[in-house]
This record gives structure tokens, C-alpha cells and sequence, in this order.
């Protein structure tokens, strides 16, 4: 089956050729930095706008790419849910009029749930279709930091999510109280990564929460991190008397180094901890994931990719790391898990609505 897929739900406006939700034909990612980047982050009606002048150059293009007509095209498939609700409208209007002229299904896909399906993407034909039910799930994006059990692509539990900030949005606040230029996360992993980078310079606090949780909290790791750069506050009441206000020693490029370090380090035990504290329960309740299914542009962090292996080996979890490309918002995971969906027995009809929030 060729699924025809259309991502809008942010900043990219994408659109892949998808064969047996497996073989990528074509992949079409049109980001939009430039019109966000003197903004410092995403302007939800100049990415809409942006959308509409893209769409239909870049389905266009990714059927171009992929070789294959109109007419070849089994079904259109779409991120309907969550996202921005302007940019949603696009790509949803889009896909309508598509399935419309083209006579064939439409299938609203959720691009959360899409995320956990980009590491099953390949750009080899043939690609296996293994068994790997029940899965641990874990998104890590700009937009979203969530656990899952998933029983099936139609049955899907949220073990946990983030109570204040995403994953990426941390790294993203982090590089700026580093003074790192947009886009922060891969900046951050970028100067982590130098040679010589001490990854213990500071202690940063990693929030566990309730001993049973599986939520995430990273607005506490972002304020410490700001204290070690700008210094600890004195409280009003005792700004003379306060002995424990130290100035922060002088941001070298040392220092931004071993900070961005000690940064990433600390986030991804965050994310490492909840794993397997997720696997500790799971495993009590009787269920036994045999695969740990990841995405979410997180999951191209250097750092991250490295833990997720360690945990999964470690863990007897047959590990789903998305290749660099399908790790950022993009289409193909979209028409990839369109594609089960549909096997699955589910489409939708023209009536199909974008919807801001997930579900689950
Ligand atoms: O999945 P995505 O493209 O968009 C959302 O659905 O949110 O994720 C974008 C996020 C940004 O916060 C970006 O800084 C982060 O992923 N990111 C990274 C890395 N590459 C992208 N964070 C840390 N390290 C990276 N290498
Ligand atoms: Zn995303």
C-alpha cells in the first residue's frame, strides 16, 4: 500500500511517500527557522501562513521524489492532532482535498503516536515488520516528554508525561542561559561534546516526584542551571545578611562547555530513571515489553542515543532509534503508521477535524 503523508502540526511543512510503512520513497522536510529565528521561538500565525504557501509545493515535490502519480497513491494520511491549531487546519485541508479528488481514504494520524513509529522507518525496501508488542514508548520532542505502553498501534497507554516543561524545551532554555545561538538542543549537545567537557561541574537536581510516578518535571534542572550561571538570588529580607549567596563563577567557554555537559547528562538520567522505574512497574503488573520504541527530535541527542542503548541492552528491550532524519517533526512517520492504522481498519471521513490536544 502507498500512503501519501502530510505533517504541518508546528514549524515543518512536510509531506512523504510512504510504501507498506516501511520503505520511505521520499521524505520532504520544509522547515520554517527563518521566519522564527528573530523571534527566539515558534509565532503560531506566521507558521500558518508559511504552511499555506508550502503545502502544495511540497506534496508536490515529495510525489515527485518518490516516483509515484497521483493515481498510485492508496490512501492520504495526516497528522490531525496535536499541535498548533492554525498550522493543524493546513495540513488537515490540505489532506481533505486530496482523499477528495483522488477517491481514497483519509487517515488522521496522532503525531505523538506517530513519533514512537519513526524508528521502524527505512529507506530499504523489505524492511521486517517484527513482532513488538508490548512496547515501552518514550517521546521526546520540543512539544512533549511522555511514557507509553503500547499493546498495539490502536491501543496505547500514557504512563507518564511532563508536568511542566518538554525535554526539549529544557535544552532549548538551557542553551539560551548559555548564551547558545537557535536552535538551542542541537547547539547544546554540539558544545557537550567537546573534548576535555567535565559532565560533574555542577550539581543538578534530577526530580523523581512521587515514588510512584512517571511524570517528568525539568523546570527545577532549568532553574539551577540558571543559578549556576547567573548566581543564587539573595532573599530580599536577608540580601546583606545572606551568606550563601556566592556570584557565580565567570562564564568561560570552559565553563559553558562543562555546563552544557553536565546539562545533558543530567536530563538524560531524568529520562533514564522514569524508564526504568516504568519497566519496574510494568513488569509487577505482569506485562513485559520485549521493545522500547522512541522519537521525538530529542531522540537525535548524542548523549540520549547512547543511554537508550546501554538501558535497552540492559533491559532486554530490542531498541527503535529513529535515524537522525526521523527524529525532528517530519511526514514519513506520519504515512508509516497511517499505514497500520489503516490495516488496523480505521479511516476517516471528510468530516475529520484538527485537533490541538492528544488523546493519550
Ligand atoms: O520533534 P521536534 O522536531 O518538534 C516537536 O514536535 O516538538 O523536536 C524539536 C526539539 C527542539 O526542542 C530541539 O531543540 C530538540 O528537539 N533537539 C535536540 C537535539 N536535536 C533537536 N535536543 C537536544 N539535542 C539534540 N541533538
Ligand atoms: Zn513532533
Amino acid at each position: 500500500m502507498i500512503v501519501l503523508g502530510i505533517e504541518t502540526s508546528c514549524d515543518e511543512t512536510a509531506a512523504a511517500v510512504v510504501r507498506d510503512g516501511a520503505q520511505v520513497l521520499s521524505n520532504i522536510v520544509a522547515a520554517q527557522h527563518e521566519v522564527h529565528t528573530q523571534f527566539g521561538g515558534v509565532v503560531p500565525e506566521l507558521a500558518s501562513r508559511a504552511h499555506c504557501e508550502k503545502i502544495l509545493p511540497v506534496v508536490e515535490a515529495a510525489l515527485r521524489a518518490s516516483g509515484i502519480s497521483h493515481d498510485q497513491v492508496d490512501a492520504v494520511a495526516v497528522g490531525h492532532r496535536p499541535g498548533l491549531i492554525g498550522s493543524l487546519l493546513v495540513g488537515v485541508a490540505a489532506a481533505k482535498a486530496l482523499a477528495w479528488t483522488l477517491g481514497k481514504p483519509l487517515i488522521g494520524v496522532d503525531h505523538v503516536h506517530a513519533h514512537l513509529f519513526a524508528g521502524l522507518l527505512s529507506a530499504a525496501p523489505g524492511a521486517d515488520s517484527p513482532d513488538i508488542f508490548p512496547a515501552l514508548g518514550l517521546v521526546v520532542s520540543g512539544g512533549h516528554t511522555s511514557i507509553y505502553l503500547l499493546h498495539s498501534w490502536t491501543k496505547l497507554e500514557r504512563l507518564g508525561a511532563t508536568i511542566d516543561d518538554a525535554l526539549g524545551e529544557a535544552f532549548d532554555k538551557a542553551a539560551t542561559i548559555l548564551g547558545l545561538p537557535y536552535p538551542g538542543g542541537p547547539n547544546l549537545d554540539r558544545l557537550a561534546q567537546s573534548a576535555g567537557a567535565d559532565d560533574r561541574a555542577a550539581d543538578l537536581p534530577i526530580s523523581r516526584l512521587a515514588p510512584d510516578s512517571l511524570d517528568f518535571s525539568f523546570s527545577g534542572l532549568k532553574t539551577a542551571m540558571l543559578y549556576e550561571v547567573k548566581g543564587v538570588p539573595a532573599h530580599p529580607a536577608h540580601r546583606r545578611a545572606d551568606s550563601r549567596y556566592q556570584p557565580p563563577p565567570p562564564l568561560t567557554e570552559t565553563r559553558r562547555r562543562d555546563l552544557a555537559a553536565t546539562f545533558q547528562r543530567t536530563a538524560v538520567r531524568a529520562i533514564t530513571f522514569k524508564l526504568e522505574r516504568a519497566l519496574l512497574q510494568l513488569r509487577e503488573r505482569g506485562v513485559r515489553p520485549v521493545t522500547l520504541l522512541t522519537g521525538g527530535g530529542v531522540t537525535a541527542n548524542s548523549r540520549l542515543r547512547r543511554e537508550l542503548e546501554v538501558f535497552a541492552s540492559g533491559s532486554s528491550l530490542r531498541l527503535f532509534l529513529p535515524e537522525l532524519r526521523y527524529c525532528v517533526d517530519n511526514a514519513a512517520m506520519i504515512a508509516g503508521l497511517a499505514d497500520r492504522l489503516h490495516a488496523a481498519g480505521l479511516s476517516h471521513e471528510l468530516t475529520l477535524e484538527p485537533v490541538p490536544t492528544t488523546a493519550c
